[in-house]
């Protein structure tokens, strides 16, 4: 048998001697750089060993399919989204006690492909910085459906100042399928949510394993577990095992650098931007319906490097003139829209590389700064 130490003789008597269910504030567990950490309890006793301090996640739930139910086990498509609590999706996973306090708030109980509205963006956003302005609150997760979940993602990357985690998660089958992928993810998500590593990473989506950017990262499958992705520029890491594994971190403007802040903005701010889709044989109808309807900003989504139909053009440029903000996308999921002669000669703004459903949301924050192309363009330079 091997010998104690002097060292380890202490710790046992110091052990030994504690009676059942007393606890022990020890400093050794904490850290001055975190002063909020150093508040925590470490509990021990004779009969359970010394527990390490757990993160304290809030949990957002604003519905989808990860609270989605069905009728049968075998129900994967046509289901209900938005049913279930949060604290019904916690009970489905019985280990998520034992890496985190967990509390709740229900935002919402939606459908996000049908009915998430800028409105709700901004109140969850509201909610999200109030959560983390506790110093007791490590990290956000925002249980949200798929739909339009990079959306909201990018919305609250651009709009909540905090360098905490903040990670979204859903799943693509109902909690009442088989091999559901929403308790897993779930775990994967506050695991993240807790951890050190995934501090001012800016906001996360947690989805299959996968740790993406709410920049870079978009749904890619319409029904398939493996759902978020961007193919070509690739996710910041892995969660594997209960540990997040970082490889890439966001190179654009985020959360505690950015110049928006939801503090500010209200949903009276946020102007009404479109997406007007491309095709052959496209015309101007579109440009007309969206600058009819208010349209403050147009995102054009381009065939190829954001090409604009002959038909078209001119809508767009009768659009500029009446004070409307073109953004040149394009329908291609990968790539970027390059600089081209035609933004100078129309005011136009190219995209770079991001997608036009996210080109809207940065396009309607921008708008609250400026209406001026030329910095609308160093906004989507650095954003
Ligand atoms: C939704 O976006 O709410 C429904 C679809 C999903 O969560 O996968």
């Amino acid at each position: 048998m091997k010998k104690l130490t002097t060292k380890k003789k202490v710790a046992l008597t110091a052990l030994t001697l504690m009676a059942p269910g007393i606890i022990i504030i020890s400093s050794s567990y904490t850290d001055v750089s975190h002063p909020v950490e150093a508040k925590q309890i470490i509990t021990s006793n004779t009969t359970n060993p010394v527990k390490k301090k757990l993160p304290n996640i809030k949990i957002l739930a604003t519905g989808g399919t990860i609270a989605g139910t069905g009728s049968t086990s075998t129900q994967t498509t046509g289901y209900q989204a938005g049913v279930l609590t949060p604290d019904q999706l916690i009970e489905a996973v019985p280990g998520l006690k034992d890496v985190a306090n967990i509390s709740t708030e229900q935002v919402a109980n939606i459908d996000s492909g049908t009915s998430n509205t800028d409105a709700l963006m901004v109140k969850l956003a509201k909610e999200v910085h109030k959560a983390l302005d506790d110093p007791e609150c490590d990290g956000v997760v925002i249980t949200h459906g798929t739909d339009t979940m990079e959306e909201t993602a990018y919305f609250l990357n651009l709009t909540v100042h905090s360098y905490k985690p903040i990670v979204l998660v859903g799943a693509m089958r109902p909690s009442t399928s088989l091999s559901a992928d929403g308790p897993l993810n779930l775990y994967n998500a506050v695991i993240l949510a807790g951890s050190k590593e995934a501090r001012d990473k800016g906001v996360m989506i947690s989805m299959n394993g996968k740790i993406g950017s709410a920049r870079y990262t978009f749904k890619t499958n319409t029904t398939d577990v493996d759902a978020f992705d961007n193919p070509e520029l690739g996710s910041l890491g892995y969660i594997q095992g209960g540990k997040p594994y970082f490889y890439n971190v966001p190179t654009k403007k985020h959360t505690t650098e950015s110049d928006f802040d939801i503090r500010k903005i209200t949903e009276d701010n946020l102007h009404r931007v479109d997406i007007v889709y491309s095709h052959a044989n496209d015309d101007r109808v579109m440009v007309d319906a969206a600058v009819a309807a208010g349209a403050k900003g147009i995102i054009h989504a381009g065939t190829g490097n954001g090409s604009i139909n002959e038909k078209t053009l001119p809508g767009l440029q009768d659009a500029v003139k009446k004070g409307v903000v073109v953004v040149r996308d394009t329908r291609v999921p990968e790539g970027m829209v390059t600089h081209e002669q035609t933004d100078e000669d129309n005011h136009f703004v190219n995209s770079g590389n991001i997608n036009p459903q996210k080109a809207r949301i940065l396009l309607m924050l921008v708008l609250t700064k400026t209406e001026d192309p030329n910095k609308i363009q160093e906004y989507f330079n650095e954003y």
